[in-house]
């Protein structure tokens, strides 16, 4: 961040004030206004962030009428053709790509660190058997507090180094263990020698009477999903975890928190609310009906998948997903997919419509994972967990860098207050 001698002036009730302008090394000019209350006593108002920088980062970039995402700088679809997503984990926590020994060590450190406790498991099995996996998931992810003791301490730089690994490494164990339960098959355990996606892919497919062959090109197809998820600045989720960490939580409360923020609709849950719209559509003919309902501003409904507050162009993670959507669909021989066949009309025809156009809404990376994701075999329940098990990465990072800056404080928001003001308490008999 560059003090660029800049200033933006304000003026209130007669009064000028100069507001420094910082510079960043990528996208618009900030304005600082941490001094701004002390000296002329006003807040500003922004809900959702519109127009707020909440802190300052290096891990990743979006420009949004570029369609541009960078990781470390890195744009996504270099990642995404080739690297990998345990490679880009690194890249994220670190801040450089490894070299070949550092990665071999950070493999072998994330690898010995996917077994969960076994007492764990009392914690799955006090679920309800229908229980969502993101219910069961947040409860077991805060839990881990209560279990990695030696993991907890934020102001130990080697404790928050133990409890990175642990949570990227055992998040594909307790997605897995989520689906299990609600399928009512056992757990099955991580192997060792699997790579990431792989082992992921074996917990949830594999059972003991049978073994599961993982298909290489469905788990490259796996880990570009992860890759495409693993960060993406100050989301909601993200702004989340920073939040909950900044009054000094332990980090399995401040990812728990990240992924209940996750869960939503509008931001993780959009996957599985998109592929029921898709299938509600059913046929390419009832397009244009759900194509007015999205328009009509009387009708609660949107296009899910569409839309981003960043990306006003297009989302670059949709064009690999899109991809990805076609490989892995010929590869099983489910070409004529008619889930497929809506999402590619509805592009079409939401993209030439002047609502979409005038708005710059695009599919975002959620359009098409989940027709990936189903013809893999997982039910619409288990999208948001595997975006919630990529996105840990992104989580992780953010919270470290946050942590290592010394001025980092505790956040808190200021309000405009409309409410009443002043009154004496009535007593029940007289209201
Ligand atoms: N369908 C129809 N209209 C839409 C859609 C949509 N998917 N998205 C936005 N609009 C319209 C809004 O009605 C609004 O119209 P108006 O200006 O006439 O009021 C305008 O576009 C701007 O929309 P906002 O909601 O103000 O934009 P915001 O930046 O707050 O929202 C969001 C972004 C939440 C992603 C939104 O586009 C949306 O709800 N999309 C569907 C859900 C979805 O796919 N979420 C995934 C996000 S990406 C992720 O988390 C991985």
């Amino acid at each position: 961040m560059k003090d660029t001698l800049k200033t933006a002036t304000l003026t209130l009730n007669g009064q000028t004030y100069e507001l420094p302008v910082l510079s960043p090394t990528a996208g618009p000019d900030v304005i600082d206004i941490r001094k701004l209350y002390a000296q002329a006593g006003v807040f500003t108002y922004d809900p959702g962030f519109t127009s707020t920088a909440s802190c300052d980062s290096t891990i990743t970039f979006i420009d949004g009428d570029k369609g541009e995402l960078l990781h470390r700088g890195y744009p996504i679809d270099q990642l995404a053709e080739k690297s990998h997503y345990l490679e880009v984990c690194y890249l994220l926590l670190y801040g450089e790509l490894p070299t070949a020994a550092q990665l071999e060590d950070f493999e072998t450190r994330v690898t010995r660190h996917t077994m969960v406790h076994e007492q764990m498991q009392n914690f799955f099995r006090g679920f309800r058997r229908d229980a969502h996996p993101m219910a069961i998931i947040v409860g077991v992810v805060g839990a881990m507090s209560a279990f990695y003791h030696d993991s907890t301490d934020i102001n130990d730089p080697w404790q928050r180094e133990v409890a990175s690994i642990r949570m990227i490494a055992k998040m594909p164990t307790i997605c897995a263990w989520a689906y299990k339960y609600s399928i009512g098959q056992p757990f099955v355990y991580p192997r060792n020698d699997l790579d990431y996606a792989s082992n992921f892919l074996r917990m949830c497919f594999a059972v003991p009477a049978e073994e599961y062959e993982v298909n290489p090109i469905l788990a490259r197809a796996m880990d570009r999903i992860f890759t495409l998820h693993a960060d993406h600045e100050q989301n909601a989720s993200t702004s989340t975890v920073r939040l909950a960490s900044s009054s000094g939580a332990n980090p399995f409360a401040c990812i728990a928190a990240g992924i209940a923020c996750l869960w939503g609709p509008a931001h993780g849950g959009a996957n599985q609310a998109c592929l029921e719209m898709l299938r509600e559509i059913g046929t390419v003919d009832r397009i244009p009906e759900y194509i007015e309902r999205a328009k009509d501003k009387n009708d609660p409904f949107r296009l899910m998948g569409f839309g981003h507050r960043v990306y006003k162009n297009f989302d670059p993670r949709a064009k690999v997903m899109k991809q990805s959507a076609d490989e892995v669909l010929e590869l099983l021989g489910i070409e004529d997919n008619p889930t497929l066949q809506v999402a590619k009309e509805l592009e079409k025809q939401a993209l030439s419509d002047p609502y979409f156009i005038e708005k710059k809404l695009f599919p975002n990376v959620d359009f098409y994972s989940g027709i990936i994701l189903e013809a893999m075999g997982f039910p619409t329940s288990m999208f948001t967990p595997i975006f919630a098990l990529s996105r840990t990465v992104g989580w992780i990072s953010q919270w470290k860098e946050q942590l290592s800056d010394p001025a980092h404080k505790i956040g808190r928001p200021r309000q405009l207050y409309l409410g009443e003001t002043r009154r004496d308490y009535v007593d029940i008999e007289n209201r």
